[in-house]
């Protein structure tokens, strides 16, 4: 589903991702770790056009993708979450979930009908009239993630889904990933919740200094000697 390719992007001086290359085949979740700084943002920015690459590249669902922008990657069928939320604050939480979907071919109560749907999946659905704006940290990943949902992806990149967010939220959040996993779609995963990367991930890559270290299993990434000294130091 997801092919990227001798990814490189330089800031300056500085390689923030260096000939990165991973597959992440359809229906599985790819755990990408790795230290502050590591370049597991860039990545995810290279990999849905928000920057542009230096070299490699970016193949979804076989198709190339390369230099494309970020709406026609969306196109193609990817969708993301962020870091740091990237909500509309002054539109309703309904009105956010109607945004990925002004183009297409159903009437405005069916839309309407699905973004309530979509929210109770979130438990956000008492809120579905509330400005974004008003919502916690936490309660705005979880919109980002239905709007995702809205927006029905084939490939969902999220960065640091958990990050911030309360216990009972993450299990939600954690649901929700593994119904769409069983729906047939496939992830790469951002975060330093290493619990929950080791319980979803099919596989896991490890990035240090915009470098790939390792790639394996949970049990392989768990014993491997340089994933150890990249987080822990010699
Ligand atoms: N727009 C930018 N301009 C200059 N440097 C950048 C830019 N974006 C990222 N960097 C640098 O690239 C490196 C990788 O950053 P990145 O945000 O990808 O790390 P990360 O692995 O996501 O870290 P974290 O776990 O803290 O989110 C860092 O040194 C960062 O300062
Ligand atoms: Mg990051």
């Amino acid at each position: 589903m997801l092919q990227v390719e001798g990814l490189v992007k330089r800031f300056g001086g500085l390689v923030a991702v260096d000939h990165v290359s991973f597959e992440v085949p359809e229906r599985t979740i790819m755990g990408l770790i790795g230290i502050n700084g590591a370049g597991k943002t860039t990545a995810m920015n290279l990999i849905n056009g928000i920057y542009r690459l230096d070299e490699g590249h970016v193949r979804i669902d076989g198709r190339d993708v390369t230099g494309k922008t970020p709406h026609e990657i969306a196109h193609e069928g990817v969708g993301r979450t962020f870091q740091v939320p990237r909500v509309f604050h002054r539109m309703t939480l309904i009105e956010n979930l109607l945004v990925p979907v002004l183009d297409r071919h159903e009437t405005d109560a069916a839309l309407t009908d699905r973004a309530e749907a979509t929210l109770a999946k979130v438990n956000l659905a008492a809120l579905r009239h509330n400005h974004a704006e008003e919502l916690s940290g936490g309660q705005q990943k979880l919109l980002e993630l239905a709007r995702v949902m809205m927006f029905d992806p084939k490939l969902i990149l999220l960065d640091e889904p958990f990050a911030g967010v309360n216990p009972a939220l993450c299990r939600l959040f954690i649901e929700q990933i593994e119904r769409l996993l069983g729906q047939g779609k496939t992830f790469l995963l951002v975060s330093h919740d290493l619990t929950s990367i080791y319980r979803l991930s099919t596989t896991i890559a490890v990035l240090n200094q915009g470098q790939k270290i390792a790639e394996g299993t949970v049990d392989e990434i768990k014993n491997d000697p340089a994933v150890i000294e990249a987080y822990l130091g010699n």
